[in-house]
């Protein structure tokens, strides 16, 4: 069972308008995998649940992670007024993370992000790097006002989309595909709904796998409260009910296991 416990935190940074990188100081980096997600606790007693926020780097010899999040509400808000030397309570590692290991037979590995869904992809970047993986990595934003693309430049062939088109292709990151002449052989994805579900249907008319993280809202984060569980095609042999917990069983699904 997992329990909540302390860190420190080691820096914070805004690194966008309303969006902050923080690393915190903590013995769950040694099980840390691109994909999974931490449990981040407001000290604002009314705000009890805690805020699940992706791994978006992991250093396992210093023992710490990075959380990269934009400031939405109650929760984000508290955690962007904290600094270096302060506590943090976390809960964690949660969730499965991708499995990188399917990318080992393919030659055209395409990340796709759209917005805070881009933190995951830098330690996922890092690892298929590592493993010897060239990636295409595509990013949307809504603006010029990018984050990330210059790390995840280090580590694959950053592409860029934005709504108003001020930088790189207009447009979405599923028409941008087409734009920068990509063809993925298999694609790793984490962004909107809408985003999601294009990934979804390029993935199925072109008969290649995708992997999609759903980032949808959650409450416990630990499997209890059936509060973020999601649609799926196979019945569950437990539950026998078509439905997966996106915390537990996910947050990453192939594209073909569930409806979104
Ligand atoms: C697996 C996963 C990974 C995520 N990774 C990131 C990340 O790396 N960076 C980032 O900026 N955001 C991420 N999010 C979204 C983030 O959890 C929410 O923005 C955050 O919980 C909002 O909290 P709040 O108190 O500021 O907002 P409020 O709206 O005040 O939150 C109220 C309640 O709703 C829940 N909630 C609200 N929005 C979401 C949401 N989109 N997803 C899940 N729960 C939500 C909160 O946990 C809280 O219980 C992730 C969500 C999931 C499910
Ligand atoms: S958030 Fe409670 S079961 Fe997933």
């Amino acid at each position: 069972m997992k329990k909540k416990i302390s860190g420190e935190i080691i820096r914070q940074k805004q690194i966008a308008t309303g969006i902050y990188s923080m690393w915190i100081a903590t013995g769950l980096s040694e099980e840390a995998r691109p994909g999974q997600f931490i449990g981040v606790y407001p000290k604002d007693k009314s705000a009890l649940l805690p805020r699940p926020i992706s791994i978006c780097e992991v250093d396992k010899d210093k023992r710490a992670l990075r959380i990269v999040y934009r400031v939405v509400g109650k929760g984000t808000d508290e955690f962007s007024h904290m600094s270096a030397g302060d506590d943090i309570k976390l809960i964690g590692i949660l969730g499965n993370g991708y499995d990188t290991s399917i990318t080992k037979d393919k030659s055209a590995v395409t990340l796709m992000a759209g917005g805070i869904g881009i933190p995951p992809m830098v330690e996922l970047a890092k690892q298929l790097m590592a493993e010897g993986k060239q990636t295409s990595i595509i990013l949307g934003y809504r603006d010029s006002e990018t984050f990330l693309s210059e790390e995840l430049a280090k580590y694959g062939n950053v592409y860029i989309a934005t709504d108003d088109g001020s930088i790189g292709f207009c447009g979405n990151v599923i028409d941008a595909l087409a734009y920068y002449k990509l063809t993925p052989d298999i694609i790793c994805a984490c962004g909107p709904m809408p985003m999601l579900r294009g990934v979804k249907t390029y993935s199925e008319a072109h008969d290649i796998e995708a992997l999609i993280s759903l980032e949808e809202r959650m409450a416990c984060g630990v499997g209890a409260c059936l509060g973020c569980v999601c649609r799926t095609k196979d019945t569950d042999p437990h539950s026998h009910v078509k439905n997966a917990r996106i915390c537990t069983d996910g947050p990453v699904f192939y594209a073909s296991e569930v409806d979104i």
